[in-house]
């Protein structure tokens, strides 16, 4: 039995800990893994290396993927999709694990029906993939988020200043909430809810007639301003999937805020800080039991699932089912609004 492993999309943390699972599970069944360099593009254009337990001893704690990442869709290329499974019956490959989120997920799934074997792990900081409670990456990228909103609350407390924090989660909010809890955040914009400015103009307002000078605004990058905008993106580029580069919604904020307010304020984008850097425990243990299993998904036969945690149980799903987007708790978003 010989595996491909590859990574797509964004990176985050707790890659490395899946990989270096798989390639373990894998000597237990005296199975050969190959990991792909740089997503569905090595699959394109063959970029293989040999993996072994060497080769991924002492990478749990690492950042990043060792493998490398793209946003390569091969259904943009013609005849991508057929280049692919001729490479992998070139390379020998009965299998594959693709690590990834909705997109990479995605042509996994479709490649499904011209024979590919695959069985998928759902990796995203986003959290945006349903049939899991949770996808690995999200913990370590809201405890980096709470960490630098604690920092931005004394600087902004001392300053008396509204500071607007912008953070990841292309069309979900679920790192803004949790980050906008976790920080004790009076503001929480998600893309799921559009806002007026006004509304939280107003909030920053009443709190000043209150005798409190400091708001801290948490705003998911994919926020919508209500009748004005859509969502703020740095440019009008889209990727191989049809996503646009979010961004600038924080500053957007904190401006109209200054002018209707004639109060301080601050924006911070917090961006790819949210990805890099070391996996927490929860994330490295996660992805580990995720590696694990996908191993297992792979010696019983069962492609086209995804492993996934459910309640504190390791299951397998469609991954059909999978990349339908996670619907945000809105009961959550309550939870952060009773503290504004
Ligand atoms: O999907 C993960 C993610 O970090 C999103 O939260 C964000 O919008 C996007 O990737 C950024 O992508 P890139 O690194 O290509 O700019």
């Amino acid at each position: 039995m010989k595996v491909g492993v590859l990574t797509g999309g964004g990176d985050c943390a707790g890659i490395n800990a899946v990989i270096r699972a798989v390639v373990r599970q894998a000597e237990e069944y005296g199975a050969e893994v190959v990991g792909i360099c740089r997503g569905w593009s090595g699959l394109m254009k063959p970029n293989f290396i040999p993996l072994d337990y060497d080769q991924v001893a002492d990478i749990i704690s690492l950042g990043g993927t060792m493998l490398l990442t793209s946003r390569t869709n091969p259904f943009k290329t013609d005849g991508g999709p057929q280049l692919v499974m001729n490479n992998v019956k070139k390379a020998g490959l009965d299998a594959l694990v693709a690590i990834g989120g909705e997109d990479t997920l995605g042509v996994a799934h479709k490649l499904a029906s011209l024979g590919l074997k695959a069985v998928g792990v759902p990796k995203t900081i986003d959290n945006d993939l349903s049939e899991t409670d949770v996808t690995f990456g999200f913990d370590s990228a809201v405890n980096v988020a709470v960490d630098a909103i604690d920092r931005i609350r004394t600087t902004g407390m001392s300053h008396e200043r509204v500071m607007v924090v912008e953070v990841m989660g292309r069309d979900a909010g679920w790192i803004a909430t949790h980050a906008g809890i976790a920080s004790g955040a009076h503001v929480i914009l998600v893309p799921e809810e559009e806002f007026e400015i006004e509304a939280v103009c107003d909030t920053v307002l009443a709190r000043r007639k209150a005798g409190k000078n400091f708001t801290l605004v948490v705003a998911a990058e994919g926020a919508r301003v209500k009748l004005k905008h859509g969502q703020v993106t740095s440019n009008q580029e889209l990727d191989q999937f049809g996503h646009p580069k979010l961004g600038g919604i924080g500053h957007l904020l904190a401006t109209e805020i200054e002018k209707a307010t004639h109060l301080e304020t601050r924006d911070v984008v917090l961006g790819h800080t949210l990805r890099g850097g070391s996996p927490l425990a929860f994330d490295r243990v996660l992805s580990t039991r995720l590696g694990v299993a996908a191993m297992d998904l792979v010696m019983k036969g069962r492609f086209d699932r995804m492993v996934a945690l459910r309640g504190n149980a390791i299951v397998d799903v469609g991954i059909e089912d999978a990349i339908k987007p996670k619907v945000l708790d809105s009961s959550l978003l309550s939870v952060g609004r009773l503290f504004s």
